[in-house]
Formats: C-alpha cells, sequence, structure tokens
C-alpha cells in the first residue's frame, strides 16, 4: 500500500491533503492494479513513475465525499511528483477534480534536483513564495488566468473525439478543412454582414498565429503598427520581433477604455502600415461601439493602412451588446484582417484552433506560413470545430450569462474595497480595477496579493506601459471563489492600507 500526501485541485482551487493511501482497485476492473505490479518497497525509490492507471482513493476527504475512482495519468515521487487524475465516480455533478499531486517527501526546490545543475532554471522571485503557500496547505485563488473554466461543451468533445475514431489524424490541407472554411465563411458573412468566401478564411492553432503571421507577413523594418496599450502583450513582443516600430495607443479609463479617435488621427503617419485594434478587449473589457468604429474608419480613409481587427471576445458581450466588426464599414473589408477563433467562445483553449479572414492574396500568403511552419491545425479538432460552429450554441450563451453574473459580484465588491475603484466591463472575462489610490504601483501589489492574500491576479503592467496602476482579475473562476478573493483583498486592505 502506497501512502501519499496528496494535493487535489479542483478547477483552479488547490486543496492540501493529509496521508491517503492508494489502493489497487477490485479486480473486475480492467486495468490491472498498479502497486501489486510494481511491489514497492520501503522506503520509497527517489523517483517512482506510475502512468496511466486507475486507481481507488481510499479515504479522501475531498468534499466531504467517500472513495474516490481516479484515474492516474501520470505520478513521479521524489522530483516533480505530479499525479493527474480525470473523472471520478462519486462526485456531484459540477465538481470535478482536475488534478492531484503526490508526494512522499517535503517539496525539494528546483535547485536541488538533479536536473538543475548543468543549466540550472532561474525562477521568478515569486515562485518560491507559491511553493511557501502551497506547503503551509493555503490555497490560492486563481484570478489570473485567461481562460473560461467551463469544459469545452459535450458535443463538441463528442464530435472531436468521433474524429478521431474515424481516423482524422493525418495532415489536412494547410489553410484548414475545406468543409470548415466553409463553414466560418458563412458565420462571417452572416455576423459581420458582409459576403466571405472560403478561400478568404485561414484556419491557424489558436487565434495568436493570425497576430504572428498578419504581423510576419506586413511589416518590415522600421514600419510602424499602432496598438492598443494597455493590450493583449503578444502585439507589442511581435511588433519588436520583426524589427517594426510600436507605437502605443492609450486606452483610457475616463473613456471606458475604448480609443480616443482624435488620439489615433494624430498617431497615424506616412510609415504607418498596421493598426491594431481588439474589442471586446483584453484586459480592460473595454469594447469599440459602432460609432467609434466608424469614426476610426473614417479617420484611415483611402490610405493604405492594414487593421487587424482581433475579434476573439466577440461573442462575450454584456448586457445585450452587439459586436461590430470594423470589416463590416464599407470599403474596409479588403484592408481588414479579422482574428476570431474558438478558444474563448466554446472553451476550447487546449485545443489549438482559431482563424483569419482575409482577402484571398493575403489568405494564399498566410497560408504559405502555414505550410512554412506547422503544416496545418489538427484535422480532428477542426472536425470538432465544425460542430462547434454549426451546433447547439446554448453553452456560449451559458458561459456569457454566467461570466456577466459574476462580473456583477465582482466588480461591485471590488468597488467596496479601501483604494480599488473598478469601471464595469462591457465585454470578455476580466475586471481591471484602478489600484492608484492604494498608493501601490501594480506590480507591488500583485505579489503582495499573491504572497499575502492567496489571490493571484495580474499586474497591468503585464499589458504595457499604459497598465500601471491596474490589475487584471479573471473572472472566469466559480462565484464562491470569487466572493472569497474579495473578502481575502478586503481584509488585505485593512490590514496594510
Ligand atoms: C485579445 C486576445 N487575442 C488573442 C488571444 C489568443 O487566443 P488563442 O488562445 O486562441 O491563441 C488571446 C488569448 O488570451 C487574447 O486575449
Amino acid at each position: 500500500m502506497l501512502r501519499v500526501r496528496l494535493q487535489i485541485r479542483h478547477r483552479r482551487e488547490v486543496f492540501q491533503l493529509l496521508e491517503c493511501e492508494l489502493a489497487p482497485l477490485p479486480s473486475r476492473h480492467p486495468q490491472k492494479p498498479v502497486l501489486d505490479e510494481m511491489n514497492v518497497k520501503q522506503p520509497l525509490p527517489d523517483r517512482l513513475i506510475i502512468e496511466r492507471r486507475w486507481m481507488r482513493l481510499k479515504g479522501s476527504p475531498v468534499f466531504g465525499v467517500g472513495p474516490l475512482l481516479v484515474r492516474i495519468d501520470f505520478v513521479e515521487i521524489g522530483v516533480h511528483r505530479f499525479l493527474h487524475c480525470s473523472r471520478e465516480s462519486t462526485l456531484a455533478r459540477g465538481q470535478f477534480v482536475s488534478s492531484i499531486t503526490a508526494y512522499n517527501k517535503p517539496f525539494v526546490s528546483l535547485e536541488s534536483s538533479s536536473y538543475g545543475e548543468s543549466h540550472p532554471t532561474r525562477i521568478s522571485t515569486r515562485a518560491p513564495h507559491v511553493t511557501a503557500w502551497h506547503r503551509q496547505g493555503k490555497s490560492i485563488i486563481h484570478l489570473e488566468i485567461g481562460e473560461p473554466d467551463f469544459d469545452t461543451p459535450a458535443n463538441v468533445v463528442e464530435a472531436g473525439v468521433d474524429a478521431l475514431h474515424k481516423g482524422w489524424t493525418h495532415y489536412g490541407p494547410s489553410a484548414g478543412l475545406p468543409e470548415l472554411r466553409q463553414a466560418l465563411a458563412e458565420y462571417v458573412s452572416r455576423t459581420r454582414g458582409v459576403k466571405v468566401a472560403a478561400d478568404e478564411v485561414v484556419v491557424v492553432p489558436g487565434g495568436k498565429p493570425i497576430i504572428f503571421f498578419t504581423i510576419l507577413a506586413l511589416i518590415d523594418e522600421g514600419d510602424e503598427v499602432i496598438y492598443p496599450n494597455p493590450g493583449f502583450p503578444i502585439y507589442e513582443s511581435m511588433i519588436h520581433y520583426v524589427g517594426g516600430t510600436a507605437v502605443p495607443i492609450h486606452l483610457k479609463e475616463e473613456r471606458d477604455f475604448s480609443l480616443d479617435v482624435n488620439e489615433l488621427a494624430a498617431l497615424i503617419k506616412d510609415r504607418t502600415r498596421l493598426i491594431i485594434l481588439n474589442s471586446p478587449q483584453n484586459p480592460t473589457g473595454g469594447i469599440l461601439e459602432r460609432r467609434d468604429i466608424e469614426q476610426i474608419a473614417k479617420v484611415i480613409g483611402d490610405r493604405n493602412i492594414m487593421v487587424l481587427s482581433d475579434e476573439i471576445y466577440s461573442r462575450l458581450l454584456f448586457d445585450g451588446g452587439q459586436h461590430f466588426s470594423i470589416m463590416s464599414v464599407p470599403g474596409m473589408q479588403e484592408r481588414t484582417i479579422l482574428l476570431d477563433g474558438f478558444s474563448k467562445t466554446y472553451a476550447m483553449t487546449g485545443w489549438r484552433m482559431g482563424y483569419g479572414v482575409m482577402r484571398p492574396d493575403l489568405a494564399a500568403h498566410m497560408t504559405r506560413l502555414m505550410t512554412n511552419s506547422n503544416s496545418c491545425t489538427a484535422s480532428f479538432t477542426q472536425v470538432a470545430g465544425i460542430e462547434a460552429i454549426r451546433g447547439d450554441q446554448s453553452s456560449v450563451d451559458h458561459m456569457r450569462d454566467e461570466f456577466q453574473r459574476r462580473r456583477d459580484v465582482f466588480v461591485a465588491g471590488l468597488n467596496q474595497i479601501k483604494g480599488f475603484s473598478c469601471r464595469m466591463p462591457k465585454g470578455a472575462f476580466y475586471a481591471f480595477p484602478n489600484i492608484t489610490k492604494t498608493g501601490w504601483k501594480s506590480k507591488p501589489l500583485a505579489d503582495a496579493l499573491l504572497e499575502q492574500a492567496g489571490v493571484a491576479a495580474l499586474s497591468g503592467t503585464a499589458f504595457g506601459e499604459f497598465g500601471e496602476g491596474y490589475l487584471r482579475f479573471s473572472v472566469a473562476n466559480s462565484l464562491e471563489n470569487l466572493q472569497l478573493a474579495l473578502d481575502r483583498i478586503d481584509q488585505w486592505t485593512k490590514q496594510n492600507l
């Protein structure tokens, strides 16, 4: 019988447990008991690896329920000590244990592991604190992560599994499966009120490659790119990477983080090649209204400037808001590269699938970039994508309504906390409170909340220089955890401000 100490994560919460036993399953289970085979000796070896087995976890006090049936994907004891488990039989619906970490010794620091000797890993100064926090058995509420906490809708998962069984496991066309490109062309035509053909759609592994490929395809050294700041950090880093000049446009709180068109006009120069728009916006939750976008198009006029319109949160608008794309403005379609994807809308971040819509000559160029980099997006993922885009959309509405509910509670709560003030975000799933009245800078405050209050958020400066004075919290977590996070931050401010 292997006795281990377990740490169980439920969604993003870590619950520390005391000693538990891992026992073989009864023989009626199709998998063989693992410990019999392992002939575990005492003391346990420094590294013990158990892979992909089913086991019963005895006496687990997780959430006050009885024994768990867990599937162990991988355990390493002594170095990494990861023990992932998926699916169990006894938890109530809606509760799901996503992973377990098991260890039979106190944590060793990475520096003392044999892996680190020749090429020591440089770890951020924050990491040891997190470990210490975890070691003390304290939980961290993770509000720093930018992905839905929901699982991919069941119909989409089933389509993906079915596709795997049917052999969608081979290379496909670089630009995407024709049926998916057609489905996306129809979807974009319908939602943006423009005529889009399948050869104007390029399917790529996630939304990010469209940012990468657009900048790679359009920007030469010295070309200027105007981009939102605070904004998704990948824009700026990609512009720098290709030797372009990154020209930030400051998104201001007093404008609800929409951009100032006059300021944009002043930033446009002869060398401006590309303007990046993002609505709904990460990290602020701001949106560009139809009239903003029409004015932006007017300011661009008939200049040969391309627009990368990042609309990855287009289905996450609150209070009945309607998304409007610059692609819909007459005369702008041929100068717009529309980025959208499946990650946020269908909670498919790990599947890696997104797409760009652009005129055919540019689509052909992006397809060449795909051929030279990824070859194609995973075929079974794309088959699931067809189901996502054409199938039942109720889960999309459900997730949006749920994010709105959480946003309402969380933003109201933040506004009660000393030194915090937060505008109501109109889309995406982030809150971006102003924290200047705390007297703290963003990064030290984010670090302090993590280390002393057990709440993880991102510093606004992770999104560019104009993010100073703000923190970004994701509301993609349960209401219960959001409330707990508010309580902890409140308590922390009462003790420290
Ligand atoms: C504004 C924005 N664009 C693009 C992406 C990339 O999405 P994906 O995970 O599909 O690459 C993200 C992800 O966080 C995002 O926030």
